[in-house]
C-alpha cells in the first residue's frame, strides 16, 4: 500500500514589503537582497493573524466534510507557538470542525519539525490505511527590525493531508537523517525574535546536506540522475541554491541544467513570501508542482529538510499522475493579486503590533478578509473567530 500527500494548501497574509524598498531603507544594495539573498518580497503579518489562524486558513481551503470526519491526527509543526502548554492543533481541531476522536499535538525542532510531522503521519496511515492525518506547518519568521536576518523574514502556513493512495505524491520509505547539538539559531522563551549566527547556520546547513545526501545515496543506491528535482528547505532562496551547487557537479551537463530549471521553479513562491520556517520546504514543493511544466507522473522528487539546532533529513517522493487535483486551484494567483504592499514604516509598526503581551486587548478585524482571525486577548485567552 502506498501512502503520501493527498492534498496541499497554503495561506499567507494580505500584506507584503518589497525587498528593493527594504534594501534602500537599510542602506543595502538592492541586488544583495534580490540576488545575493534571493528574495524579492516578504509577507508581513497583521496582529489579527498568528500561527493558529494561518494554519486554519490554509487547511480549511482543502478539507471536505468527509475529510474532517476521517482525520485521526492533527499535527502542527511550528517554532512560533502561541502557548507553552496548549497545542495549536487542538485550536485547529475546533476551528476546522474536525471530529473529536482525533489526536492533537504540536511539534518543535526549529524548521525541521514539519518533516517529522509528515513522517509520523505517513507511518500512522501505513498502519491504519483508512485514516487521514492533517499536518500543518505554520510559522512567523522574526529576526527583528534592521537585523542581519531581517531580509529573511516571512510568514505563512502549509497544510497537508496524508492518506493512502494519495493524489499528489507517495512518500518513499528511504529517509536518512542526522542530528547534532549546535548553536546556530535558537529562540529563548524570553524573546519574540530569533537569535542567529547567520553565516554559521548557512554553513551547518550545507554540511548537513552534504553528509545526509552522501548517506542517502549509499543507503538507497541512488544518484542525482535518479531525481527530477531536489527540493530544499529555503530560509532564503539563495540557501538552497548554494546547497544544490555543492552537489551539481556529480551529474552530467544535461542533468545539471534540468535540476537547475526545477530549482528555479521550486523557489518562485518562496522568493515572494519569504521564510516560513517549518513550512518553507513544503512551500517550495508547492512552487515546484505549480511552476515546473516538465513534471511527469513517476518523477522522483528529493526533499532536504533542515532545522537549526540542528537536524537534517532527506527523503524522496514519487509524483502521482493527477497531482494537480490535490492542489487548490488558483490559490497562489489569488493571494498575489489580493495582497497589498505596505511601506517599510508601516511594516515596522505591524512588526511591533503583534499580540505578545498579557494585557486584555481587542483587535480590529475589519481589515482582515481571512475566514479565521485573532480578535484579541480576553482573560488571558486568545480569541479566535470564524467569519
Ligand atoms: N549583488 C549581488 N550579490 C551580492 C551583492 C550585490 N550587490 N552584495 C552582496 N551580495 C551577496 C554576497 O556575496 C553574499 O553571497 P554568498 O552568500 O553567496 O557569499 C550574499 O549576498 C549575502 O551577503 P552577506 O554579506 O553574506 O550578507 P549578510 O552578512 O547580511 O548575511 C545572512 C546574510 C543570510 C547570513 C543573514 O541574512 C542571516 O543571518 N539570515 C538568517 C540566516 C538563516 O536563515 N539561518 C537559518 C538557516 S536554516
Amino acid at each position: 500500500m502506498q501512502v503520501g500527500i493527498d492534498k496541499m494548501s497554503f495561506f499567507s497574509t494580505d500584506y507584503y514589503i518589497d525587498m528593493v524598498e527594504l534594501a534602500k531603507a537599510r542602506q543595502a544594495e538592492p541586488d544583495k537582497y534580490l540576488i545575493g539573498i534571493g528574495q524579492t518580497e516578504q509577507a508581513v503579518v497583521p496582529a489579527t493573524q498568528d500561527i493558529v489562524t494561518m494554519g486554519a486558513n490554509a487547511a480549511d481551503q482543502m478539507l471536505t466534510a468527509a475529510d474532517r470526519q476521517a482525520i485521526e491526527e492533527v499535527i502542527v509543526a511550528t517554532e512560533s507557538g502561541v502557548d507553552q502548554s496548549k497545542s495549536a492543533a487542538v485550536y485547529l481541531q475546533r476551528l476546522l470542525g474536525i471530529n473529536r476522536y482525533a489526536r492533537t499535538i504540536e511539534m518543535k525542532q526549529a524548521c525541521y519539525s514539519g518533516t517529522y510531522a509528515l513522517m509520523q503521519a505517513r507511518d500512522y496511515v501505513t498502519l491504519h490505511p483508512e485514516a487521514k492525518v492533517l499536518v500543518v506547518a505554520s510559522d512567523i519568521a522574526r529576526y527583528g527590525i534592521a537585523t542581519g536576518g531581517e531580509v529573511t523574514q516571512g510568514a505563512g502556513a502549509v497544510a497537508m493531508l496524508v492518506t493512502a493512495n494519495p493524489k499528489i505524491a507517495v512518500i518513499n520509505q528511504d529517509n536518512v537523517f542526522m542530528s547534532d547539538e549546535i548553536m546556530d539559531f535558537w529562540r529563548p522563551n524570553y524573546s519574540t525574535t530569533a537569535v542567529v549566527d547567520g553565516k554559521f547556520s548557512a554553513n551547518v546547513y550545507r554540511d548537513f546536506f552534504k553528509e545526509v545526501w552522501e548517506r542517502y545515496q549509499e543507503k538507497n543506491h541512488q544518484t542525482l540522475a535518479d531525481f527530477h528535482a531536489l527540493v530544499f528547505h529555503l530560509p532564503y532562496t539563495k540557501m538552497g541554491l548554494k546547497a544544490l551547487r555543492d552537489v551539481l557537479p556529480e551529474a552530467d551537463e544535461d542533468k545539471q541544467a534540468q535540476l537547475m530549471e526545477a530549482f528555479e521553479a521550486s523557489r518562485v513562491y518562496n522568493k515572494r513570501i519569504g521564510n516560513l520556517y517549518t513550512g518553507s520546504a513544503y512551500l517550495s514543493l508547492m512552487s515546484l508542482l505549480e511552476n515546473d511544466p516538465t513534471l511527469q507522473a513517476g518523477d522522483k522528487l528529493g526533499l532536504f529538510s533542515y532545522g537549526s539546532g540542528a537536524e537534517g533529513e532527506m527523503f524522496s517522493m514519487t509524483l502521482q499522475a493527477n497531482y494537480q487535483d490535490g492542489l487548490v486551484a488558483n490559490q497562489f494567483a489569488d493571494l498575489f493579486n489580493r495582497r497589498q504592499k505596505v511601506s517599510i514604516s508601516e511594516y515596522e509598526q505591524m512588526f511591533n503590533d503583534l499580540l505578545f503581551g498579557s494585557e486584555d486587548r481587542e483587535l480590529d478585524t475589519s481589515a482582515d478578509v481571512a475566514k479565521f482571525v485573532l480578535a484579541g486577548l480576553k482573560d488571558q485567552k486568545r480569541q479566535y473567530i470564524e467569519r
